[in-house]
């Protein structure tokens, strides 16, 4: 297996399965930390750099959260218009990025361009971790929710992933890069704007990701082990941030996960969204036996304090 020391981690594209399972048993060491909201040294003496040019509440705060629970120090922006990145001067990433390795020993960045982190890695002498990037991909979010379906469900393997949403999506290209090293099927469903890129499914194919495509929720529902949502109603992902529009569209019947739909699903599926939902996941969801979505939310604290861990060396 390659080492995680020093790696940047900015698509699941290249991961190999055992480096799936290496990060789940760190992030089952780690956990009770976590659990019991205690702190460690594991990290001490070290610095976080959070680079956020979009918004964000989960991947920012879990970061930041992962490396306070293990002892190291956090700094960094939430929103590039307080930096010279995101005013008169709009400095450059390699620019910036010149910068921020001085002033850290690890980033977490998310942009609205795609590829931006991997320009920002090609500048950077440490390591660059991948918050989202555009319509690109959103690593640390998978490895931490099929870490929530491994502890919840055992394994990943002989899994059945009914993936509703907006299938432009980062987070969608970043499951099915991530399903070719497991044997699961992906069963894709979005509405026809926001179905996959033709180059996206040639990818898929190339890489063996098992996927076929249905167009309504019922067609799929019984079958899956795994209902992993994503809004429609969203923003532009490509730009800084959309502000809050006078009226929002709805989410049609075909992409919903209600209480009635899940009457249709079979009793041991659970229900994963990284969040934040719209209306495509309703609140009467959130009582139902198969909700699983605070606690992925929780998982994306112990993942991401063990892959801070794993790429500032402390396994070495
Ligand atoms: N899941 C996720 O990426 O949420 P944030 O946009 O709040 O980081």
């Amino acid at each position: 297996m390659r080492s995680f020391a020093g790696r940047d981690i900015l698509s699941l594209k290249d991961f190999e399965r055992n480096e799936f399972f290496h990060l789940f048993e760190i992030a089952d060491r780690l956990e009770p930390i976590a659990r019991s909201r205690r702190s460690s040294d594991l990290l001490a003496g070290k610095i976080l750099v959070t680079a956020f040019y979009q918004p964000s509440t989960r991947t920012r705060l879990a970061h930041e959260t992962a490396m306070h629970r293990l002892g190291g120090q956090v700094n960094g922006f939430a929103d590039a218009k307080v930096t010279r990145a995101g005013d008169f001067y709009q400095e450059s990433i390699k620019d910036t990025v010149h910068m921020l390795e001085f002033y850290g020993d690890v980033i977490v960045m998310r942009h609205f361009l795609q590829g931006a982190p991997h320009e920002a890695a090609k500048w950077s002498s440490i390591p660059v971790i991948n918050g989202g990037d555009g319509w690109g991909e959103h690593p640390t979010q998978i490895l931490t929710d099929l870490y929530t379906v491994t502890k919840e469900m055992g394994s990943v393997d002989g899994k059945t992933f009914l993936a509703i949403g907006d299938h432009r999506m980062r987070t969608m290209h970043s499951l099915g890069y991530a399903l070719s090293q497991f044997d699961a099927e992906m069963v894709i469903l979005s509405p026809e704007a926001m179905s996959p890129r033709p180059e996206h499914l040639a990818e898929l194919d190339a890489k063996g990701t098992r996927y076929r495509i249905v167009e309504h929720v019922d067609e799929a529902i019984a079958d899956a082990d795994v209902i992993y949502m994503e809004p429609v109603v969203q923003p532009d992902y490509t730009h800084s941030r959309d502000e809050k529009p006078s009226e929002y569209p709805t989410t049609p019947a075909n992409y919903k996960v209600t209480q009635e739909v899940m009457k249709r699903a079979k009793s041991t599926s659970i229900v994963l969204h990284s969040l934040p939902r719209m209306d495509e996941l309703t609140t009467d969801v959130d009582g139902l036996k198969h909700a699983r979505y605070w606690e992925e939310a929780y998982n994306g604290v112990v993942m991401r304090m063990a892959l801070l861990s794993s790429v500032l060396g402390a396994w070495e």
